[in-house]
């Protein structure tokens, strides 16, 4: 039996206007999306598990059928157990279209009976992703344009705890 509730997972370390616009599509083209957050540790994300939560809840306030909630371990067992049946994605550029395929054959092996299917993300807002946004916000850009009011007030309240993040990640590269 076909469902019409689709999963948008991802780490949302924090949600970017591409997400969003991603979150938009899926709304129209199901009856229920549902924004998975992912608690993600291999990441270490900025934001906590809650304060990405907040974040996708009071953007996506507006649109309706999306519902935001978090999940941990394998995302075809999250899907499983909220009785749907396909996972959402959005592919920005050709590499992601690399790695998604990937990940969607992984994902249908261990769940045949889940389902990815493909947004194509805005073209404006496909070459942005968390990190640059973070690693931008961090060094002082002007990130308004990629970010939505609310998470641009979010980053600069990180302003310490990002700068930290950067200068930890660039000393990484170097050594
Ligand atoms: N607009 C803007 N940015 C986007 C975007 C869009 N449309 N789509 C993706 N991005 C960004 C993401 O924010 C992320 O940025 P970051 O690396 O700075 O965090 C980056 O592009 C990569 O995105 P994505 O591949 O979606 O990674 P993710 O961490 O957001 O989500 C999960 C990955 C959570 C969906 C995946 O790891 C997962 O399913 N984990 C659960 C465990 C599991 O089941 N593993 C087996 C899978 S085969």
């Amino acid at each position: 039996m076909p469902t019409s509730i689709a999963i948008y997972p991802g780490t949302f370390d924090p949600v970017t206007n591409g997400h969003l616009d991603v979150i938009r599509r899926g709304a129209q083209l199901f009856g229920e999306l549902v924004v998975a957050c992912a608690v993600n540790i291999s990441k270490q994300p900025l934001f906590s598990l809650n304060e990405r939560i907040s974040l996708l809840q009071a953007v996506t306030k507006g649109v309706k059928n999306v519902r935001v909630e978090s999940f941990d371990g394998m995302v075809v067992d999250y899907v499983k157990k909220q009785g749907a049946r396909v996972i959402l994605r959005g592919i920005r550029t050709f590499s992601d279209f690399e790695s998604e395929v990937q990940m969607a054959l992984a994902n249908r092996t261990f769940a045949p009976e889940v389902e990815t299917v493909f947004v194509c993300a805005s073209l404006e807002e496909s070459f942005i992703s968390s990190r640059l946004i973070r690693e931008a916000a961090a060094l002082d850009g002007d990130v308004g344009r990629f970010v939505p009011p609310q998470v641009l007030k979010a980053l600069r309240v990180k302003r310490e705890a990002l700068q930290a993040q950067v200068s930890q990640h660039a000393k990484g590269r170097k050594s």
